[in-house]
């Protein structure tokens, strides 16, 4: 296999939009709906502070290392990844590692097009006023029977998957360009449109209280490892977006710096979303609860009782189907590519196949809360052994892998390279990061969360 100098599929226009598309990746669901909550409830300052420490020595050197990889490859993740096998004569087994990658951003799109299908009608609903002064227990009945509605379901999984694939189908720079340069400075006046009502709620503090105050007695063990967990997941580590994104990334532009900006605009977005949204729980005096509670249940009974709820409502809903929708585009590019460059097919038929898959995939996932609730295995249901294998066992073994395999298989000679800089600290400071304390990290998240230890 040869390497490519420019990737077949195209290069970005500029640093800023690959910025702006890698930053679109990592701001997701994981940002505003799952960062604010388990800062909350983990010592909330004292949390924050260790996330930050994680972004800086786990996540920072592993997007540094996909990037590097991608922008190497000049291919999809599985094919960079055998070149560089081939071209250092390496095992061959280190090549498992772009497959790990790609099916696992190939599985999350399945199921995050299921749930972006719910804020999808959520936001609809939101705005025709259905949770107009609804009680907790109405907003429970509504969401349990919107989920029993597997029809319903399909439609919403349909219209995103189908939005998706049209934007992916139009290539790099008309399809995936054009549209973070539209809904990137949208997702950003709406977060800030959000935080200025958050302050006009008069809870502001309580918030601020709840997401900064210092409280390292709920700092335990546990906290650590959730907080490299979530770093690992909001930087789309180990799932093929942030290589393929590196794999269209111009010769002479800086990848440290780059993926400096991405990590802090990531984390700043975040914290921005707590502050916008805790406020506004605390406004109803409701107790804001964890997972698809805090956004499909207690959310709606906030905005529900709330003067301008209506449409600040609809408003939120909108910033979590546009964060959603930029990463679903990265977590399938690589998928496409890879069949266009694989299978010979032409970008459309490519998108179309590589979207069909998982549509039909995602479709297990939606039955799970439905016809399918009572069918498990292990204990648990389709959607949940899915998102268990890979967010517990895909990813983490991919990153660990990415980490070793950039570090110390890729030649010293084409990493500097890539990275633009020359053997001296702060190589040396990335290669130990990478290479050695980035995996060691991740295997402690991975032990943790198998459930078999
Ligand atoms: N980073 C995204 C989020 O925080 C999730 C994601 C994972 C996106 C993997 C792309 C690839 O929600």
């Amino acid at each position: 296999m040869s390497k490519p100098r420019k990737s077949i599929h195209g290069e970005w226009s500029s640093r800023f939009t690959f910025i702006l598309a890698a930053t679109g990746s990592a701001i997701g669901l994981g940002n505003i709906w799952k960062f604010p909550y388990i800062a909350g409830e983990n010592g909330g300052g004292a949390f924050v502070f260790v996330f930050l420490i994680c972004v800086l020595v786990l996540g920072l050197p592993l997007i540094i290392a996909e990037v590097a990889i991608g922008r190497y490859g000049r291919q999809n993740p599985i094919n960079s990844i055998s070149n560089i096998v081939e071209e250092n004569k390496s095992h061959p087994m280190w090549a498992v590692t772009g497959w790990l990658c790609l099916l696992s951003g190939f599985i999350i799109f399945s199921f995050y097009s299921v749930i972006s299908g719910w804020v999808f009608s959520y936001g609809l609903q939101m705005g025709l006023g259905t949770f107009q002064n609804i009680s907790p227990d109405d907003s429970i009945k509504i969401f349990n029977q919107f989920l029993s509605q597997p029809w319903t379901l399909l439609f919403w999984h349909s219209l995103f998957s189908l939005l998706t694939l049209l934007v992916v189908a139009k290539g790099v720079q008309t399809g995936i360009e054009k549209a973070v340069e539209i809904l990137m400075p949208v997702l950003l006046i709406l977060i800030l449109t959000l935080l200025a009502y958050a302050l006009s709620t008069g809870k502001f503090m309580e918030g601020l209280r709840f997401m900064f105050d210092f409280d390292f007695s709920k700092l335990t063990g546990e906290s650590i490892l959730i907080a490299m967990g979530q770093a690992f997941f909001t930087l789309s580590l180990a799932s093929g977006a942030m290589m393929i994104y590196g794999s269209y990334l111009p010769r002479g532009i800086s990848i440290p710096k780059a993926c400096f900006m991405i990590a802090a605009a990531d984390t700043a977005i975040a914290i921005l979303a707590g502050l916008a949204i805790f406020p506004i729980v605390f406004a109803h005096g409701l107790e804001p609860a964890s997972g698809p509670g805090l956004i499909f249940q207690t959310l709606p009974v906030a905005f529900g009782n709330m003067f301008g709820g209506q449409v600040f409502g609809a408003l939120f809903f909108m910033l979590l189907l546009l964060a959603a929708f930029t990463s679903a585009i990265s977590m399938i590019e690589a998928t496409v590519a890879w069949l266009v460059e694989n299978h010979d097919m032409t970008r459309n038929k490519a998108s179309l196949l590589g979207g069909l898959g998982a549509w039909l995939l995602g479709l297990g996932t939606l039955l799970s809360f439905n016809l399918w609730s009572g069918k498990t295995l292990f204990g648990k249901n389709f959607f949940e052994n899915i998102d268990y294998l890979v967010t517990n066992i895909m990813m983490p073994l991919g990153g660990i892998l990415i980490a070793l395999f950039a570090s110390w298989v890729m030649s010293k000679h084409s990493i500097l390279n890539e990275l633009g800089i020359k053997e001296g600290p702060g190589f040396w400071v990335w290669r130990v990061s990478a290479g050695l304390i980035a995996p060691v990290l991740v295997l402690l998240v991975f032990f943790h969360s198998i459930e078999f230890f």
